[in-house]
């Protein structure tokens, strides 16, 4: 097949689709451009060329329209690739060889999960009309280039598990399209951007699992389309930023494993469409906010292995939705709340490792769904409340290290489901029920 066709006609082709289509905007810039497709399917087999041999781009070949290619998207006159889909096709490379200044039309790169190697080119700036890429999971190295700045059409960027060095340059913040920016797991150190506060689309920023320093920029207070902050996983320092408190539409926010201090602010409660707050294995002091019950669609609350204290507040009982409640390794010193025997819905309670005292609630008994209950060292006194046999789901219960007494409640493996049961270090007495000795799901040495 010939792509020789004069480049007039394309001209033409190209004048019609772009002026009754979505980017009139950038008419100017493709029509200056005016890249053959022989040009861009030159490209591509030369980069084919530098690649290991990858069955998945077998049908790239010379006497096969680029169009029909395999993990190839043009538009809809078959003039312009657009796009390259190949994402976990086994490429093994680098990009060196792709000539993107022949490939002006590209408007979607997804190669994530491949073997790609080597550097993210700053030749990649070129790409004028790219509003998504995603390199997640290669093995590409060095620093995200300056250049990247130059994307601006972005909107998705993706750079995760790769082995990127260096810092976030600050040129990023210029993508001001970006609405999901992920680079999870990397070398990356160094501060985010101070700026960050520019990228007012973004909906999702995850930057986690890397060696980030410094605080979190206190302009991320601009970000109000944000739906999850997650930044867990760094070194970052400092508190969280009072302007977070603007950030309304807020789901999720996870910057736990981190050095972050101070307070858990205030302002959290009012933002009610939390639904998921995990701030474990920092430095935060203070209370637990009376008011965290007004976050009624959360789900998941993981504080654990902080330096919190105060009590626990009886309103985490109106937390109804709450599947994962975490407030382990902390210095509470008050009662467990019988409020929190309305967390029907919860099927993971840790409190271990606090200063909590007193009866253990038999409002625990109408916990249902409760299958992982950790409690250990803590001071908790009195009995095992016999409702505890209502919790059929129980798979897994610990209360090692207590001040526990009295008679374990007859039918603690009612469900049949029980697999470890330890309330060693306590002050029970009695016999061993027949129902736990006969409980067959209990795993040896347990
Ligand atoms: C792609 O392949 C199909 C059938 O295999 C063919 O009908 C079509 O013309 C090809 N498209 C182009 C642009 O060559
Ligand atoms: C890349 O493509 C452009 C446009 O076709 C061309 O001018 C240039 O020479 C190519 N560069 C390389 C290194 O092949
Ligand atoms: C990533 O970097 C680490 C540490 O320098 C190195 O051990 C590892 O081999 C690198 N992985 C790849 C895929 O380059
Ligand atoms: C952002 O873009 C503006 C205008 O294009 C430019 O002047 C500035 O240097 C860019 N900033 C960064 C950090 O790249
Ligand atoms: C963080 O990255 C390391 C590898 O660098 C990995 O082993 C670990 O599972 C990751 N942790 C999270 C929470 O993603
Ligand atoms: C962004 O946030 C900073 C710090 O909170 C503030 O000073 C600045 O005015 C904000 N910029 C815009 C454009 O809202
Ligand atoms: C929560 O919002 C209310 C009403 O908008 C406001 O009065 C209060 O100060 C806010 N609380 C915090 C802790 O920011
Ligand atoms: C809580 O979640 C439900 C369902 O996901 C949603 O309809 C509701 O608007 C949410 N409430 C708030 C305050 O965001
Ligand atoms: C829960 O347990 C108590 C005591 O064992 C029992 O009296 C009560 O009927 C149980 N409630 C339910 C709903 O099973
Ligand atoms: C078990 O302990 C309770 C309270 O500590 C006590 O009242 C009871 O007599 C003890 N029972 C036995 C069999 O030791």
């Amino acid at each position: 097949m010939s792509h020789g066709t004069t480049q007039s006609i394309m001209f033409v082709y190209i004048l019609y689709l772009l002026l009754s289509s979505l980017w009139p905007c950038l008419v100017f810039q493709q029509l200056v451009v005016g890249m053959t497709l022989q040009a861009q399917q030159t490209a591509l087999l030369n980069w084919k060329g530098t690649l290991g041999s990858s069955p998945a781009i077998i049908s790239w070949q010379q006497q096969v329209h680029p169009c029909n290619w395999t993990g190839i998207m043009c538009d809809h006159g078959s003039v312009a690739v657009t796009g390259i889909s190949l994402s976990n096709a086994g490429l093994d490379g680098n990009l060196d060889g792709l000539n993107f200044s022949a490939l002006p039309y590209l408007d979607y790169i997804d190669l994530s999960f491949n073997y790609l190697h080597g550097e993210i080119p700053a030749s990649i700036s070129s790409l004028a009309v790219l509003s998504y890429l995603d390199f997640t999971s290669n093995r590409m190295s060095g620093n995200i280039p300056y250049s990247i700045g130059n994307l601006q059409s972005l909107t998705t960027l993706g750079l995760s598990m790769n082995n990127l060095t260096g810092q976030i340059p600050v040129s990023l913040v210029n993508l001001t399209k970006l609405t999901q920016l992920v680079i999870h797991q990397t070398m990356l150190s160094g501060r985010i951007p101070e700026e960050i506060g520019k990228l007012t689309n973004l909906e999702l920023l995850q930057l986690s699992n890397s060696s980030l320093t410094g605080h979190i920029p206190p302009s991320a207070g601009n970000l109000t389309k944000l739906n999850s902050l997650r930044l867990y996983s760094n070194q970052l320092s400092g508190s969280i930023p009072s302007t977070l408190s603007n950030l309304i539409d807020l789901q999720d926010i996870q910057v736990g494993v981190n050095h972050l201090s101070g307070p858990i602010p205030g302002f959290l409660v009012n933002l009610t469409k939390l639904d998921r707050v995990l701030l474990y294995k920092n430095q935060f002091t203070g209370v637990i906010p009376r008011e965290i019950g007004m976050l009624s669609n959360l789900t998941r609350l993981e504080l654990a292995d902080n330096l919190l204290s105060g009590s626990i507040p009886p309103s985490i009982g109106n937390l109804i939705g709450l599947v994962f409640l975490d407030l382990s390794n902390n210095q509470f010193v008050s009662n467990i709340p019988e409020e929190i025997g309305n967390l029907v819905n919860l099927i993971t309670l840790n409190l271990y490792g606090t200063q909590i005292s007193g009866p253990v609630p038999a409002t625990l008994g109408n916990m249902i769904n409760l299958r992982y209950l950790r409690m250990f060292d803590n001071q908790l006194s009195g009995p095992l409340p016999p409702e505890f046999g209502n919790l059929t789901d129980m798979i897994y219960l610990s209360l090692i290290n207590n001040f526990m007494v009295g008679l374990l409640p007859s039918d603690v493996c009612r469900g049949r489901q029980l697999e470890y049961f330890n309330v060693a270090g306590n002050m029970f007495n009695g016999s061993i029920p027949a129902s736990l000795r006969r409980c067959k799901s209990l795993q040896q040495g347990t």
